[in-house]
């Protein structure tokens, strides 16, 4: 059982570009159905063409969006801003997620200019950061997760909510995940910096999670780390019992 005097947990699915209109509507259902209020906060980033019809269909669960431009409005096209996703009931937003600097090119740079952009619309992002499996062979997992850390937060004051998900690149999508005490290092690494950054208090505030081939299985090993809040999940999202028992595992 996760300790009672662990803050809020959180757990985010990331349904990135996996499932029909039709698939995400009968998930959200399902998760409305079978999940409590009393759970903590469970959260649904769907793609951009689902949110309004999955916003219709939830209220206890929250919705996040998968990404985000930094200008708030302009020609820029195929893009979304942080305010369009407010206006269509997002509470969340994924930034800097690895399968987006890695295909799409997205530099620690534009991670910064997007972490402000959702401040400034009042979307709570959640800043992903992680290492290569070369970088981890060669050792530099934290200071790869540092420097990403870092340049996101760059310009975004004490006062943000910060949800800070630690993704390993290599257990993504692996079925594979990290060793949870390793996890828990990293983690643990990410909250001091903050707290060196900002203060104590944004640094216990900040909701850190992690994400990488969690499952209804191995989620329980992940439970009672000190420095895990919960969790961000991608291939077991989009299966409603799978979900479920990660959401009742990590509250
Ligand atoms: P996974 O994805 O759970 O399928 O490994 C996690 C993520 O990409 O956020």
């Amino acid at each position: 059982m996760p300790d009672s005097t662990k803050k809020d947990i959180l757990v985010v699915g990331n349904w990135k570009m996996q499932i029909s209109l039709k698939e995400g509507r009968e998930l959200a259902h399902t998760l409305e159905t079978e999940i409590t209020d009393e759970e903590g906060k469970v959260v649904v980033c769907p793609p951009f063409t689902q949110l309004a019809a999955i916003k219709a269909n939830i209220h206890k669960i929250h919705l996040g969006g998968q990404d985000l431009f930094w200008e708030t409005t302009g020609a820029y096209t195929g893009e979304i801003s942080g305010e369009m996703l407010r206006e269509i009931g997002c509470e969340y937003v994924i930034v800097g997620h690895s399968e987006r600097r890695e295909y799409l090119g997205e530099t620690d740079l534009m991670v910064g200019k997007k972490m402000r952009a959702a401040k400034r619309s009042g979307l709570i992002p959640i800043l992903c950061v992680g290492e290569s499996l070369l970088q981890r062979e060669k050792n530099q997992t934290l200071e790869v997760v540092e420097r990403e850390l870092l340049a996101a937060l760059e310009g975004i004051d004490a006062s943000t909510n910060l949800v800070i998900a630690y993704e390993p690149i290599w257990a993504i999508g692996a079925g594979q995940t990290v060793e949870p005490k390793e996890a828990e290092m990293v983690l643990h690494y990410l909250r001091q910096l903050i707290s060196k950054k900002y203060n104590e208090k944004t640094a216990s505030q900040s909701r850190m999670l992690y994400g990488g081939s969690v499952d209804g299985e191995n989620v329980t090993a992940f439970t009672n780390q000190k420095n895990i809040d919960g969790f961000l999940v991608g291939g077991a999202s989009i299966d409603a019992g799978e979900f479920i028992k990660i959401v009742k595992a990590a509250m």
